[in-house]
């Protein structure tokens, strides 16, 4: 007998960013009882699970990824007995939850750094990356920040005249994992979480937990030096370890690496991450043979514990409708084809709000702009009602909002959409319910097909049930050739033109209109 689907196997795991979700007392940022009280539509969309951007007490230059204490909720998030009330009602309806883990900075106002920048005596000097500067006044290596507004990784500390490490913000500064003291209270804050209950973490930022100890630059290097050190797979094994000694949690990775090979690492021993972020992947142009290469290239490099994680979208990159439009006026109906895409393929789709509505990016003003990194676009909060009927807040808040509604609210929001079965978010929840129902767009084995030019197509099967998907990546109209040894004739399960007819289809004769995407069961 085979065993079935693990939970973070089956369905979708849908992205909450919190700030932009629902708001529920005015102030216009989101906050956790405004999750609870939306709940109906995270259960309407048949998510296994939804991941939690941070909620932790932060001082917000990185919006909640500058963490100032990992065990407390920040009060305009809410309280701890907020989490807790979410966390009961997700599970009163069989949703797990999952928080995000900011393992490798902190918030330079959490107390162990300020502890740390006190003195270089201070018992915690060494929790963060300290180190005096190259001699000429610069810093002690050539590292840059991720985020290219910053510049170079390192800051000087005037009053004790040495620099600290920080992969992102100055006030984000590297926590120090090669000292086992921080190693252990990073593990215990783990800890506190999953004694509340949470159902697994995504951990952020995970390649830069590990870096050269000798601080050596990056320059001459064949493999970069601040991150993906070696020592990162120990580390990882320590991580899981701890959420192993409770029982079914999931451990994501936020593996922002470009090359599958050092992707794979971490998940092919079956000791490490349950999951990564593929963003090899979420990288891709919009290119049927790019988007077969690359689910060929994991397929390839993947051992067999190891399962796929596909995402397309996240509060740190511009929307898919907007990514993939081009210019040809067709971002909508990709955007529809890539949700069949992420819940057909062989692995877990990662679903960021909003995407279930088709939304794109918001235009941002030059004098709204907050995100230091441009990702203010992709964060503008969810529009749950339209603006004529609830106000310019959209029914995300009765406040003035803290990033601008998306143009588009009117039509796009969620309220209209429930209302409308050609809409988006009614061909998310089709989609949803039918992985739900279907062992074979679960646990299936997957097999690609070629069946013309710019189709991407592939086969799911289990137990003699047989689907296969297929989306048009060009920009015209393009005709199924019947190959690879499919039957004449299927049923045509789901479109993502809400014009196309269902039912009995000859495959020789069907052609998928732009973008289109449908799912055929032989
Ligand atoms: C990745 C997160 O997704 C991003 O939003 C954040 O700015 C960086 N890590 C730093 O924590």
């Amino acid at each position: 007998m085979t065993a079935g689907p693990a939970w973070w196997q089956r369905g979708a795991i849908y992205q909450i960013y919190p700030r932009s979700f629902a708001d529920s007392d005015g102030d216009g940022v989101g906050d956790l009882p405004g999750i609870t009280g939306r709940l109906d539509h995270i259960e309407a969309l048949g998510a296994e699970a939804i991941w939690l951007s941070p909620f932790y007490r932060s001082p917000m230059a990185d919006f909640g990824y500058d963490v100032a204490d990992y065990r407390d909720v920040d009060p305009v998030f809410g309280t701890l007995a907020d989490f807790d009330a979410l966390l009961g009602a997700a599970h009163a309806r069989g949703i797990r939850v999952v928080v995000d883990w900011v393992p490798n900075h902190s918030s330079d106002q959490h107390e162990w750094f300020r502890e740390s920048r006190s003195s270089r005596d201070s018992p915690r000097r060494d929790w963060y990356v300290w180190h005096d500067g190259d001699g000429a006044g610069g810093p002690p290596n050539d590292w840059m920040s991720e985020f290219p507004a910053v510049g170079r990784a390192w800051s000087l500390d005037e009053a004790t005249g040495q620099w600290y490490l920080h992969s992102f913000m100055a006030e984000q500064p590297d926590l120090n994992w090669d000292n086992p003291e921080v190693e252990a209270a990073m593990h215990d804050t783990l800890r506190f979480w999953l004694d509340r209950g949470v159902d697994g973490f995504r951990v952020d930022a995970l390649q830069r937990l590990a870096h050269d100890p000798l601080l050596r630059s990056n320059a001459g290097a064949a493999r970069r030096r601040d991150q993906d050190w070696e020592t990162m797979h120990d580390r990882l094994r320590g991580i899981r370890r701890v959420t192993d000694e409770y029982e079914d949690r999931m451990l994501v990775g936020e593996v922002a690496i470009d090359d599958l090979h050092r992707v794979v690492t971490f998940l092919n021993d079956g000791d490490q991450l349950h999951l990564a972020h593929n963003f090899v992947f979420a990288d891709l142009p919009w290119s049927a043979e790019a988007f077969a290469l690359s689910i060929a290239d994991f397929e390839a490099l993947a051992s067999g514990v190891a399962w796929p994680a596909w995402f397309l979208g996240n509060h740190d990159m511009p929307r898919v409708a907007t990514r993939f439009d081009g210019g040809t006026g067709l971002g909508p109906a990709r955007a529809r084809a890539a949700l069949l895409l992420l819940y057909t393929l062989r692995g877990t789709p990662f679903v960021f709000q909003g995407e279930e509505l088709g939304l794109p990016d918001a235009e941002i003003p030059a004098d709204r702009v907050v995100d230091v990194d441009g990702r203010d676009p992709e964060r503008a909060p969810v529009p749950w009602r339209p603006p004529s009927a609830a106000g310019p807040g959209a029914g995300f808040t009765t406040g003035e909002p803290w990033l601008p509604i998306v143009g588009a609210a009117e039509a796009l929001n969620a309220e209209t959409q429930a209302a409308d079965p050609a809409s988006t978010l009614s061909l998310t929840r089709r989609l949803a319910a039918l992985r739900r129902a279907t062992p074979a767009l679960q646990l299936g084995a997957q097999r690609a097909l070629r069946l013309a030019e710019d189709v991407l197509a592939w086969e799911r099967s289990a137990d003699g049930d047989r689907l296969v998907a297929a989306v048009n990546f060009a920009a015209a109209p393009v005709a199924l050739a019947a190959v690879d040894g499919l039957p004449g004739r299927a049923a045509l399960v789901v479109s993502t033109d809400p014009a196309r007819a269902g039912g009995d289809v000859a495959l020789a004769d069907l052609a998928l209109g732009p973008a289109e995407g449908v799912l055929l069961r032989l």
